[in-house]
């Protein structure tokens, strides 16, 4: 990671993969969107998105808001909700198949709860008592509070496995994934993502590792399911920029629920980073 993001600091030294706002001006060329236009966008390890203004290609992972979001909703879409779409189009999904998501209450378990019932899966959330109760009111069919029973342990099998925590490699999973079943490490170690393709052959399952970059024909999707209202971002807390370090603080605790939203305000505007 610190090859790509700076060896001793952040190469770009303005955080932030996500933000929500209103176009203020667009380049010569530019026909997709004018000025006045509300729009979100992800720059992944681009970052740069704690700002009042950024500059974004206009081919770029940038869409157009849904109109029944707040710019604080629409700048916590992009990185869970690409994230799990990645993931679960790799595993091609298929209706009626049986999902496990462990990590269900983070940025990413609740867009993958939410989308993999989308997509007509039944859907075993794993999570802490205290977000039982947020993971069913996404649609999760059924909970596990791993504080109480190992998903691993019981018996039960599934198609597909989503691993967002990074305590469920193959070797933890086995046992709970069907012949021909799919184990999603969105969380991986080198190790692991190396061994993918030979753990993949020699099992019978197929391991899936490595990186979702999030475009702009997967926020578009995203945007169009939550204009449907079939996807909702969940929002733990909204802070403004002052308290960024409170903020980052936090997320740093491996606790949140869903995603962390940070305020700005540009001429008057309220604007998101996330
Ligand atoms: N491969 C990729 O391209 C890619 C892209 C995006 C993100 N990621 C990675 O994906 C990971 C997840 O990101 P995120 O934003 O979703 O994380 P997150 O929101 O910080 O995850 C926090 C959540 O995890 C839950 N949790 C903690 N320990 C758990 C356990 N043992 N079992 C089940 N749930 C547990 C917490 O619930 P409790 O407090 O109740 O325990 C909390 O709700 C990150 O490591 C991120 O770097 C990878």
């Amino acid at each position: 990671m610190r090859l790509v993001f700076g060896i001793s600091k952040p190469r770009q030294p303005i955080l932030g993969t996500e933000l929500a706002g209103v176009v203020e001006s667009v380049g010569r060329d530019v026909r997709a969107f004018t000025p006045g236009d509300r729009v979100f966008a992800f720059s992944d390890a681009g970052m740069g998105c704690y700002a009042a203004y950024k500059c974004m290609p206009d081919d770029g992972a940038v869409a157009h808001m849904p109109s029944n979001l707040s710019f604080e909703e629409a700048a916590a879409i992009s990185f869970g909700g690409t994230t799990a779409l990645h993931f679960l189009r790799k595993a091609r999904l298929q209706g009626g198949e049986k999902v496990l998501i462990n990590g269900a209450s983070g940025g990413v378990g609740t867009a993958a709860v939410q989308l993999a019932r989308h997509f007509g899966a039944v859907v075993t959330g794993v999570c802490s008592s205290a977000n039982v109760e947020l993971v069913r009111s996404l649609g999760a069919d059924r909970i596990i509070d791993y504080t109480k029973e190992d998903f691993s342990q019981n018996g039960e099998t599934y198609d597909v496995i989503v691993d967002t925590v990074g305590n469920a490699p193959f070797s933890r999973c086995k046992a709970s994934l069907k012949q021909g079943g799919r184990l999603l490490l969105v969380l991986a170690g080198l190790p692991e993502m190396l061994l993918a393709p030979w753990t993949s052959m020699m099992s019978g399952r197929q391991v899936i590792a490595g990186t979702a970059a999030g475009t702009a024909e997967e926020l578009r999707f995203l945007a169009d399911l939550a204009e449907n209202g079939h996807f909702r971002p969940v929002i733990d807390r909204r802070y403004p920029v002052e308290q960024i370090v409170e903020a980052h603080r936090y997320v740093d605790t491996g606790r949140k629920k869903g995603n962390v939203v940070v305020r700005f305000a540009a001429d008057g505007q309220a604007l998101a980073g996330a």
